[in-house]
């Protein structure tokens, strides 16, 4: 039995990969911020028995996810893998109690202090994995190194952006730091899928949801590859796919010196 845990388990491509691993005899931690979603997961997962937990926990702030650290820590002696799908859209500007602009803490932030902060036991486990599902190989948006929690002239598709392309520098970042580890990490960017748009809200919300009519892939499809690569994975190092793809390590979005400049700017959340 194989040790999964799945920030952003109770909906979209989260809750696909931790069913698919209950299904499989796995056992799974899921977190979500809302606690209705994981009793839901649960009921749903009922003959999963105590293979499966729902650890209730707004990743958007620093201690959240060091309190979910413990409780994990507490829960498993070791990890096969650790999925990090927890994204929200936020329309208008938010700023965390740690002073970050919320998607760039959700989608980077937390995606750091989980990856770091769950390494001991990942190294422990058989064949460990860290996926980030993410927009890796998208080039637009930047890093906005002189106002990161862009408190000037925030955007919603900038923060997105921005956070998109932090998530893939931690990747990068990671991969380089571990050269001796066994924990391998996969960027994933799954295509466009028929998840994520309920956190959008308004007239975006709809529209999404019509083009996804016609053109996303179901939840189960695009889950598939990175169920493939989590059990066999090729090569060393960083892993970089659009769906079965490899990505171009040499894009200017994986730049290692940005990778290193990045952590170097954030590693604090890592020393709570
Ligand atoms: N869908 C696509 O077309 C697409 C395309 C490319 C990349 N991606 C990326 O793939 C990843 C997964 O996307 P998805 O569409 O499967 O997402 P989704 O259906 O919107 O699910 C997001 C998950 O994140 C959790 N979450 C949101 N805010 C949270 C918070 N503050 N604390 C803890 N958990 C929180 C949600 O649970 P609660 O509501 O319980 O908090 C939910 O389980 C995202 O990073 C997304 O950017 C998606």
């Amino acid at each position: 039995m194989r040790t999964y845990v799945v920030s952003g388990g109770t909906a979209g491509m989260g809750r696909g990969l931790a069913r698919h691993f209950l299904r499989r005899g796995d056992q799974v931690t899921i977190i979500g911020s809302d606690p209705a979603k994981g009793r839901r997961f649960l009921d749903q997962a009922a003959r999963a028995g105590d293979r499966t937990a729902f650890v209730q926990a707004d990743l958007t702030s620093v201690a959240e996810n060091v309190r979910v650290i413990k409780e994990i820590t507490a829960r498993h002696e070791s990890l096969d893998g650790l999925v990090l799908t927890a994204m929200r859209h936020f329309p208008r500007r938010v700023e965390t109690p740690d002073g970050f602009e919320a998607t760039f803490a959700l989608y980077y932030v937390s995606r750091t202090v989980l990856g770091y902060g769950l390494t001991g036991l990942l190294e422990k486990g058989e064949n460990p994995m860290i996926v980030s599902v993410c927009g890796v190989g998208v080039t637009k948006g930047r890093i906005h190194w002189d106002d990161l929690s862009l408190r000037n002239g925030f955007g919603h598709i900038k923060a997105v952006l921005q956070a998109g392309r932090a998530t893939d520098l931690l990747g990068v970042a990671y991969s380089a730091g571990h050269p001796g580890g066994r924990t391998r990490f996969l960027l994933h960017h799954p295509g466009f899928t028929d998840s994520g748009a309920d956190s959008l809200g308004g007239p975006a919300k709809a529209v999404v949801k019509v083009l996804a009519r016609f053109f996303a892939q179901p939840i189960e499809k695009s889950i598939q590859p990175i169920i493939e690569l989590m059990d066999d994975a090729p090569g060393r190092g960083l892993l970089a796919y659009d769906r079965r793809t490899p990505i171009d390590p040499s894009l200017p979005t994986l730049d290692p010196g940005d990778a290193r400049r990045l952590y170097e700017r954030t590693a604090h959340v890592l020393r709570p």
